[in-house]
């Protein structure tokens, strides 16, 4: 069977969520989330969120906010991935793995590093003022959150297509340095019919032109943020072009497409602002009042939206937890009585491997036991009805290279008998050698 598709992406947790956000990212990520085809990974970047700022109070209050948003948006936590970047010990430990194959030099030409050094250098001040090592290393970091989870996709804005594009470089040189295919190369997915929303001053909806309408606000405060757009001078009974309002972008975003006709009708017949002001506030009150009641639920309880993360983040770390185990051994972060991997992949056929044996016995069960390179019997398994249950098993402890624990998961329920664990050390250097060749394998018929 061919693995789903994977699709990550993450949301800074470092403001209130507004309109822009909703229609920009929240809402086609769960419409996306619904398809069968395909894994969602949707994730807090709080450990991000301390790079754009300093207040704790804002840090906390937005990951509730955010992470009760896409759940009153209609998020289901048990069909995707939803978790906390910090809860997830995996990401900073690979981004140090990744911080010793990225170049410097990759990194001196990101945008955001360089937007701040050259506002520093026309003001006149030293280059690198202001700038912490936060800000100059949040790329790896990003490239950490999308390659320990193998994503292949990300949708984000265009602002992001450069970081993915980095993270595929770095994913790329510790591929070639350590010989092996470990990281999927992900790919930026720029959503072309999810419209920018403008703001109420017809710029681009963001925080930072502070020109923003909260998802949240009370309906009467929603009307009049509303009333606070920005519009021309055209009196009512004047026809209106729909193509140049940010007040008819709004309402589009919202409407369905005859109701986006009829407005676009209103306006040449000369409808009055205050009049299409209130249409566009009934309209969006009507899509987000339900789930505003939701929302309120949810933030006021925020025991409820921790565990939930923290169910989510045991979820996401099965895939993570046995990933980094791999990962440190093949850059040398191993037991010392693990015997050395060749460096390329073109060495590893001559290697001696452990090997699984599945064999029936006259009782007509089915077992399996693992063997060492050198003939030792590492695990007898208990008998098996059918072949594919032992077939199973052994699959899910190649997955879990020297993981112990997933190990352990796997193999206490199977064994002959008491006692195996004391093997517990073989075992593991034995599966993650079978990763490891896998892995080299893979990645020696990727390059012929
Ligand atoms: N940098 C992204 C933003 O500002 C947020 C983010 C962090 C992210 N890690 C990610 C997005 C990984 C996609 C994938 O929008």
């Amino acid at each position: 069977m061919q693995p789903k598709r994977r699709i990550l992406t993450g949301i800074t947790t470092s403001g209130t969520p507004h309109l822009g956000n909703y229609v920009g990212a929240i809402r086609p990520a769960i419409a996306a989330s619904r398809k069968d085809d395909a894994e969602s990974f949707y994730f807090l970047a709080d450990y991000h969120a301390l790079i754009k700022t300093g207040d704790p109070a804002r840090v906390q209050r937005s990951t509730l906010e955010i992470a009760a948003s896409w759940l009153a948006c209609g998020l289901d936590p048990d069909k995707v991935f939803f978790y906390r970047q910090s809860d997830i010990p995996e990401i900073p430990e690979l981004t140090w793995l990744l911080t010793c194959v990225t170049a410097k030099g990759l990194l001196n030409r990101a945008h955001a590093y360089k937007a701040a050094v050259d506002a520093n250098v026309s003001g006149d001040d030293d280059p690198d003022a202001g700038v912490t090592a936060g800000l100059y290393m949040y790329p790896v970091l990003m490239a950490a959150d999308i390659l320990v989870f193998g994503a292949n996709e990300v949708p984000v804005g265009r602002d992001q297509i450069q970081h993915i594009e980095m993270a595929r470089d770095i994913g790329q040189r510790f591929n070639h340095l350590y010989g092996g295919e470990y990281f999927t190369l992900p790919e930026a997915k720029i959503e072309e019919n999810v419209a920018t929303l403008p703001g109420t001053d017809g710029r681009k909806m963001s925080k930072s032109y502070d020109n923003t309408i909260p998802l949240w606000l009370p309906a009467s405060d929603l009307k009049k943020a509303i009333l606070g757009i920005v519009t021309d001078s055209r009196a009512p009974g004047e026809a209106k072009d729909p193509d140049t309002s940010n007040l008819f972008a709004i309402y589009q975003a919202f409407a369905t497409p005859a109701e986006t006709a009829a407005m676009r009708e209103a306006f040449a017949a000369g409808i009055s602002w205050g009049e299409a002001k209130q249409k566009l506030f009934e309209r969006v009150d009507a899509e987000l009042a339900p789930m505003r009641a939701k929302y309120e639920a949810l933030v006021a309880d925020p025991a409820r939206i921790e565990a939930l993360l923290h169910a989510g983040a045991d979820k996401a770390r099965e895939r993570s937890r046995p990933f980094i185990e791999t990962l440190r051994r093949a850059a040398g972060i191993r037991r010392l009585t693990e015997a050395s991997a060749p460096a390329k992949a073109d060495a590893v056929a001559s290697v001696a491997l452990p090997v699984f044996k599945r064999y029936r016995e006259k009782d007509g069960k089915f077992y399996f036991k693992l063997e060492s390179a050198d003939g030792a019997l590492l695990f007898q398994s208990r008998a098996f009805d059918a072949p594919q249950e032992s077939g199973q098993v052994i699959a899910a402890l190649v997955d879990a290279g020297g993981d112990v624990g997933a190990i352990e998961t796997q193999l206490r329920p199977v064994a002959a008998q008491e006692g195996w664990a004391a093997n517990m050390t073989a075992i593991s250097d034995a599966l993650a050698a079978l990763r490891a060749d896998m892995l080299a394998k893979a990645a020696a018929k990727g390059a012929g």
